[in-house]
């Protein structure tokens, strides 16, 4: 039996977030970011001077990890991230964090840790989970998956202007390059890669809004459901 469960993978900077959040609002479900969960490890091994490769520093961190995520504040965005209690903020949602996140994300015992922890939050179904694994790792039996692609160029000017609406400035070439950089990384990987699950939905967003993405997944969600 499939699980009342919503995938949505695909490379960064291509809509996920802000489409995941509109479906689950949508449909009533809750939105899980897990790309947060693994930029919240990365903080957290940065600020405890672990670097990113597999040792007992990084089990023993790993064993006793607390990671909550709750939804974001009235007007706000971001889901809000807890480790070990302590809300991280916005410091998470750098790309300087987005290239750490992916080099810890490449080491199999944080993968086995966070995808555990997902699958604990999605058991009871009604989840729309954004990443790069949730449709081929996480959630294999997910009733509907979606898989979301764009040009690399357009997702750099994404990013950008969501990274200037938060008041930052920003240079586009370089935004650009640790894109491109990004998902080669994790495309190449060989800890669950980002890729499409043979039965994903691909759309791409390169010429499409994010309202009408969300538009095309609500109306393939109802027609086979
Ligand atoms: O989606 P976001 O940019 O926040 O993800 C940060 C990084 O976390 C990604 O570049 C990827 O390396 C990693 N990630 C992952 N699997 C997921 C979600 C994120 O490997 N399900």
């Amino acid at each position: 039996v499939r699980k009342r469960i919503v995938t949505i993978d695909g490379p960064s900077g291509g809509g996920k977030s802000t489409v995941s959040r509109a479906l689950a609002a949508k449909l009533h479900f809750t939105y899980l970011d897990t790309g947060a969960m693994y930029r919240a490890v990365a903080y957290h091994c940065r600020e405890q001077g672990i670097a990113a490769e597999e040792g007992p520093q990084l089990a023993d961190l790993l064993a006793s990890l607390r990671i909550e995520l709750l939804p974001p504040l009235p007007g706000g965005d971001d889901v809000r991230v807890l480790v070990e209690g302590g809300e991280v903020g916005q410091a998470l949602r750098t790309p300087e964090m987005g290239m750490l996140a992916s080099q810890f994300s490449a080491l199999p015992m944080v993968r086995a840790t966070l995808t555990r922890l997902q699958q604990q939050i999605g058991a009871g179904g009604r989840i729309v989970a954004e990443g790069r694994d949730t449709g081929t790792v996480v959630f294999p039996d997910a009733a509907w998956k979606f898989f979301l692609d764009a040009s690399p160029e357009v997702r750099a000017q994404r990013r950008a202007a969501q990274l200037r609406g938060k008041g930052e400035t920003v240079d586009e070439q370089q935004l650009l390059a640790q894109i491109i950089k990004r998902d080669k990384a994790d495309r190449e990987r060989s800890a669950a890669p980002l890729q499409a699950a043979a039965d994903a939905v691909i759309l791409d967003s390169t010429q499409i809004p994010a309202d009408e993405v969300v538009e095309q997944m609500y109306a393939h969600i109802l027609a086979t459901s």
